[in-house]
């Protein structure tokens, strides 16, 4: 018997095994260790198909080996991150490096290594391989895929992903050696950036996450198809909601978080973004996370919320929906006011619009209104010029939307805010209205009145289609459909 924790001293070349922190293992003896190293059936899965989006990915990767030439690229998937002492967040793999091979696997990284021909790249997808059963690491290490679970092998993974397939764990030394230029993804891997820290500059980098950034600014077919996956498990999710409006009242905010997040969870990865569930005046908060709030009848209730798929495809939709099922007057004015905004801003979105012009016209519409409910001193132009409607309506009316929530985020401005809308592209339009619980500009009735109404908008050849049109938006159909949903009346 043995009091030791492994159950043999690595070979020096191998990595050391990484034993858990909790002190959970009791001793290994020699028979055991020697026990655990056979007795395994082979589990290699072969004959295996591709993944869906494998081909896509393949041409994205081929895209950026012509942008790039004679270049290495590195883009990591990045690693897990401590939540406290030995637990971890959930992992959600780097937006860039899903899109290039549609893995998800943390710890992996990309490489495009150029061919010592001049011509292209060779793709390389470093990785995790299967746990070594030799030397203990399978169930001693806390990354062992005992504890974790089963990985594919390099050879399963190349077949599902349609790339060349390498243990990461020699990744970092072959960096550090390698010579040449090379540009890293940065903010995903430490280890991988420290690797390459003598060899990178700020400004390269920034070129290839700009450059991946405008890379997905047109989906293709089967992006189109996960976003509207997404949107749908939303609008079920919002219908989860509204049935349970009255477990919410008796309870906060966080009855609504809760049921929401568990349809995104049954049927996608996880929620896109963290749900905003405010009820009352939180509406007023943009981003109103923390929904701890009190949930009353008679109040609004502003949810935007979005399912991400498995393929991390995320929606982003919000309703501002009367908490006991009727507008009243004052909340019915505002609301249809933003509603008529959005429908400008939506008819705005069309092949050769430029990016601007939805924001432009929902802008003009509260503009609008802002002056006739008196509010704001006209004329329209002088309020637009000044921008006087910001006070209200905070925010831009729209954004790309795709792995990220906002996505494309680091796109050059000429290609997106200063571009022009193309066939492909999948933007939300929601203009809102928010009158502050301490606005003493504008009457005590409106203070604490937030309304947003966001929808998932493709780009069409001939003009737009609304993902998220399962979901009513007009004031009379929100309240039928709540009413269908708490079997109120028809
Ligand atoms: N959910 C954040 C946004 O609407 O942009
Ligand atoms: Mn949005
Ligand atoms: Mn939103």
């Amino acid at each position: 018997m043995t009091d030791e924790l492994t159950p043999e001293t690595p070979d020096e070349d191998e990595q050391p095994i990484k034993q858990r922190k909790n002190g959970l293992y009791p001793g290994v003896s020699d028979e055991l260790a020697a026990n655990m190293k056979s007795g395994w059936a082979d589990t290699e899965l072969r004959d295996l198909e591709p993944i869906e989006q494998a081909p896509n990915a393949a041409r994205r990767r081929e895209a950026l080996s012509r942008r790039f030439p004679g270049e290495r690229l590195v883009i990591p998937a990045g690693n897990l991150k401590t939540r406290s002492n030995d637990t971890e967040y959930d992992f959600r793999a780097a937006t860039e490096f899903v899109h290039l091979t549609g893995d998800q696997t943390e710890d992996s990284v990309l490489v495009l290594e150029p061919r010592e021909s001049g011509e292209g790249h060779d793709a390389t997808l470093y990785r995790l391989p299967r746990s070594n059963r030799e030397n203990g690491e399978f169930w001693l290490d806390g990354m062992g895929e005992l504890w974790v679970g089963r990985r594919n092998s390099l050879d399963e993974a190349a077949a599902l992903l349609g790339v060349a397939c390498a243990d990461v764990r020699e990744l970092a030394d072959t960096l550090r050696e390698a010579t040449g230029p090379v540009r890293v993804v940065r903010g995903h891997d430490a280890g991988i950036e420290a690797a390459l820290a003598d060899k990178v500059t700020a400004e390269r980098d920034e070129e290839l996450r700009v450059y991946l950034s405008e890379a997905r600014l047109i989906k293709d077919e089967f992006e189109i198809g996960e976003l509207q996956k997404a949107v749908d498990s939303t609008v079920r999710g919002f219908e989860d909601v509204v049935k349970v409006l009255d477990k919410a009242e008796a309870t906060s905010e966080r009855y609504i978080e809760g049921t929401f997040f568990l349809r995104a969870r049954v049927e996608g990865n996880d929620v896109g973004y963290g749900s905003i569930c405010a009820a009352g005046p939180h509406a007023t908060t943009l981003h109103w996370v923390r929904n701890n709030g009190e949930v009353r009848s008679g109040d609004l209730l502003l949810l935007d919320a979005g399912v991400e798929t498995n393929t991390l495809y995320t929606a982003d939709v919000t309703r501002t929906l009367p908490i006991n099922g009727t507008y009243n007057d004052l909340q019915r004015k505002i609301y249809d006011a933003v509603y008529e905004a959005q429908e400008a801003g939506i008819a705005a979105v069309k092949p050769g619009a430029a990016y601007r012009d939805f924001h432009d016209a929902s802008q003009r519409v509260l503009a609008e209104k802002l002056v006739e409910w008196g509010l704001v001193e006209g004329p329209v132009d002088r309020v637009l010029e000044l921008g006087l409607q910001r006070r209200w309506t905070l925010h831009g009316t729209g954004h790309m939307l795709g792995l990220d929530v906002h996505d494309c985020a680091v796109a050059r401005t000429e290609t997106y805010v200063n571009g022009t809308l193309e066939a492909g592209m999948v933007l939300t339009v929601e203009p809102g209205l928010y009158f502050q619980a301490d606005d003493l500009t504008v009457p005590e009735e409106y203070r604490g009145i937030g309304v947003r109404i966001e929808d998932d908008i493709l780009v069409t050849e001939d003009g737009n289609r609304n993902l998220s049109a399962a979901l009513p938006r007009r004031s009379d159909e929100v309240e039928a459909w709540m009413a269908r949903l708490t079997g109120q009346q028809a």
